[in-house]
């Protein structure tokens, strides 16, 4: 059994290899720009944890891996473009470097090489991860969606936001786990609990992204702050501020969602510290937390085998980049 640091180098290592030719260089050098800046890998090493909960990692974990970080690379370059953001993993965006048009082919190329990956695998397992895979791509297109409509909105429920962050950050974690589970040979049973642990997971783990985009230290998240809240993204943030606040403090928050103002991230931190959105953040956290683990518990595995996933569960919640 391998923890997440020491799959993690070793899946790093072997991904820094080059995926694409050299030529025409004004493409190739905007995803190779990409891929070199780094980011967690988590997804693809909750891949081969989920296999090696059961069996031995087989060489397939290792090309579905390679496919699901350069679709969830492809996912961030086409957020970038969405969101409008400058800065990701402490560096320049691609479009912001690039061009927009490069990197809405730059992404293309990622998705269409995360699949010559795929169809590297043993043909038994093929038909099963594709259609997962496949499935996973579209709640992706469908969560981002949603999100971009919900900027326009002005009521969200906290149930519309929990849709919303499932479809767009949870199901590719939860089909990452899922897939290594298939290829680790475990039951439908436990493929599916896998699955369930990894959409709690997944919104934990989004629920600590949106309060970081908002409290985190730019330095060490790698990302803009306040481009949630210039976006008027509706996070558990917002929602809880506008349930809790004071009258007038909603007015303000109402006024803030109007405004393109100088002070505007400032104005609506301030009122989000008041509500307490810090102890929300914790409570949302630690619910999908504690419901994340209660799936894995019900795993049926020797219970060593799930440490090292209990860990990194704590780990993911916890982060500040
Ligand atoms: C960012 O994902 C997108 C979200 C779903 C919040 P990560 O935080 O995993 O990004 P990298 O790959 O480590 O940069
Ligand atoms: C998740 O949402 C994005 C994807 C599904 C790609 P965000 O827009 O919050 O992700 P970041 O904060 O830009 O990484
Ligand atoms: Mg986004
Ligand atoms: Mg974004
Ligand atoms: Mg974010």
């Amino acid at each position: 059994m391998h923890s997440f640091e020491e799959l993690s180098a070793v899946f790093s290592g072997k991904f820094s290899e080059r995926h694409f030719p050299n030529e025409p260089s004004s493409l190739y050098n905007s995803t190779e720009y990409f891929l070199g800046l780094g980011g967690k890998r988590i997804r693809p090493v909750l891949c081969l944890m989920a296999n090696e909960l059961f069996d031995e990692i087989h060489a397939d974990a290792w090309q579905v891996a390679t496919a699901i970080e350069l679709f969830h690379n492809f996912t961030l370059i086409h957020d970038d473009i969405m969101d409008r953001a400058p800065l990701r993993r402490g560096m320049e965006t691609l479009h912001q470097k690039f061009g927009e048009s490069t990197a809405l082919l730059a992404g293309d190329v990622m998705l269409v090489k995360a699949y010559d990956y795929l169809n590297n695998i043993q043909s038994s397992h093929l038909k099963n991860i594709i259609h997962l895979f496949n499935k996973t791509a579209t709640e992706v297109c469908e969560g981002q969606q949603l999100d971009m409509d919900f900027e326009k909105k002005k009521v969200v429920s906290l149930n519309d936001y929990l849709r919303m962050i499932e479809l767009k950050t949870s199901a590719l974690l939860a089909a990452s786990l899922k897939m290594g589970s298939i290829i680790g040979g475990t039951t439908i049973r436990n493929q599916n609990l896998l699955y369930e642990f990894g959409k709690k997971l997944g919104n934990a783990f989004q629920v600590q992204d949106d309060y970081l985009d908002a409290f985190g230290d730019p330095k060490k998240f790698g990302k803009q702050t306040g481009g949630d809240i210039r976006s008027n993204k509706k996070t558990f943030l917002l929602i809880h501020a506008l349930e809790t606040c004071t009258a007038a403090q909603k007015k303000e928050l109402l006024h803030q969602l109007k405004t393109n103002a100088e002070d505007k991230t400032e104005k609506v931190l301030s009122i989000f510290r008041d509500c307490k959105v810090d102890e929300w953040a914790l409570y949302l956290k630690n619910k999908f937390l504690d419901e994340a683990l209660s799936h894995l518990d019900e795993i049926a595995v020797v219970e060593k085998r799930k440490e090292p996933l209990q860990a990194v569960t704590h780990f993911l919640v916890q982060r500040d980049y």
